[in-house]
């Protein structure tokens, strides 16, 4: 960051629907030591390598994929905890990519992150009123009408009793520390709330509501969320737009109706078959088919396949895919928004295919004997 860049006021008003959070070119390599009795760099993690992404205000994006796939490092860097090797971030018009603690302080307050697990992520020492006041203390802010009061309306709004405010983390189950995690995180007001994962450690019947209860605080408060899962039958009502990550690399990205009535990119379709549909809606359906097994990790992204990086689990993959990276674009077909990282993309369409595709010759065998 430039000494004479200027950050932008706290609590500025902003358009609905501008972009609030701009990435691009954003690569983390993490270095791999090796060597004895000197420790040297002998390789590079590639955990996220050159991706583009735009969050708008008010909007809910989704950040999907498999694991170990650069979701959490994204996160990470969005949220400054960690240096980019590359890349850029901005937020609110401001380039943040490098700044300073001292010149990240007014924005600071803006962005926040919701973790993974509910159990590790609250100190298990401090009261939950000291929990969620925390970051008002650490920013220096005192709302009218007090903390106490501010952490009790918060709260009743993540539909906690404001009663519990002198109890402690373990006096909760799972879903309502996370509604803890979320009240903490809403103290601040923020305008982009990242949350890595917020449901996955949560049991299944918990991770509607917990899904529900930000939903409704993306809707009714304008926050803007990075909302990171695994699969997509989790955001799938909960996110406008969708980017789907394959080791380090956004592959497929799309509002909502593209990724889900019309992918391309064979990953994309794998992950919609391949995790049954999950409804995270009250009125529940859970209908859905398995049609592509994923078998197999990802690829170590010390050394990733060359050309696309899907081709070794790609059923559609030709010569051209192992030279060429395919780049990230508009393909023919695809609406205005929906970009697509593949050389033969699928027809656009999720219609039931005629056979199951297995994609593990070892597993393909053990059926056929079984
Ligand atoms: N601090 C680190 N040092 C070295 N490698 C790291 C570090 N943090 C992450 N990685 C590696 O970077 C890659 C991406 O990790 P990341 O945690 O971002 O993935 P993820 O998509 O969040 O996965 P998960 O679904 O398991 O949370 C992985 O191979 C991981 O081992
Ligand atoms: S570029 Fe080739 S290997 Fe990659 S997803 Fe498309 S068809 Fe498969
Ligand atoms: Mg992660």
């Amino acid at each position: 960051m430039t000494e004479d860049m200027v950050l932008p006021a706290q609590h500025q008003p902003v358009t609905v629907g501008e972009p609030l959070l701009e990435v691009s070119g954003l690569t983390k390599y993490f270095p791999v030591k090796g060597g004895f009795p000197v420790r040297r760099t002998v390789g590079q993690v590639q955990a996220v390598d050159g991706i583009d992404l735009t969050v708008r205000v008010g909007e809910s994006f989704g950040l999907v994929g498999e694991s170990g796939c650069g979701k959490s490092t994204t996160g990470r860097l969005i949220t400054r905890l960690l240096e980019p090797t590359a890349g850029k971030v901005s937020y609110r018009g401001q380039d943040i990519t490098h700044a300073s603690r001292r010149e990240l302080a007014p924005i600071r307050s803006e962005i926040q992150m919701i973790f993974q697990d509910p159990y590790s992520s609250l100190n298990p020492r401090q009261t939950v009123g000291k929990i969620i006041s925390g970051p008002m203390e650490i920013n220096g802010v005192e709302p009218e009408g007090g903390r106490e009061k501010r952490v009790r309306e918060l709260l009743e709004i993540v539909g906690l009793n404001p009663e519990h405010y002198n109890r402690f983390p373990h006096e909760f189950s799972g879903g309502q520390r996370q509604r803890i995690g979320v009240a903490r995180a809403l103290a601040l007001e923020p305008k982009l709330i990242v949350a890595d994962e917020p449901v996955s450690a949560l049991d299944v019947s918990i991770q509607a509501q917990v899904v529900n209860l930000l939903q409704e605080v993306q809707r009714e408060l304008g926050i803007a969320f990075l909302f990171i899962a695994h699969d997509l039958a989790v955001v799938r009502h909960f996110s406008q737009r969708v980017a789907v990550m394959y080791l380090g690399k956004i592959i497929e990205v799309g509002d909502r109706e593209a990724i889900y009535t019309r992918p391309r990119h064979p990953y994309t379709h794998a992950l919609l078959s391949a995790v049954p549909e999950v409804s995270l809606t009250d009125d529940g359906d859970s209908a859905g088919r398995e049609r592509i097994r994923l078998a197999g990790d990802v690829p170590s992204p010390i050394s990733p396949p060359s050309g696309c990086r899907f081709r070794t689990r790609c059923w559609k993959a030709q010569d051209k895919c192992a030279t060429q990276e395919p780049p990230l674009l508009r393909i023919s077909g695809n609406h205005e928004g929906h970009l697509t990282a593949c050389h033969f993309p699928e027809d656009p369409t999720t219609q039931a295919r005629d056979e199951d595709i297995v994609l593990d010759p070892a597993l393909a065998a053990l059926e056929e004997e079984g």
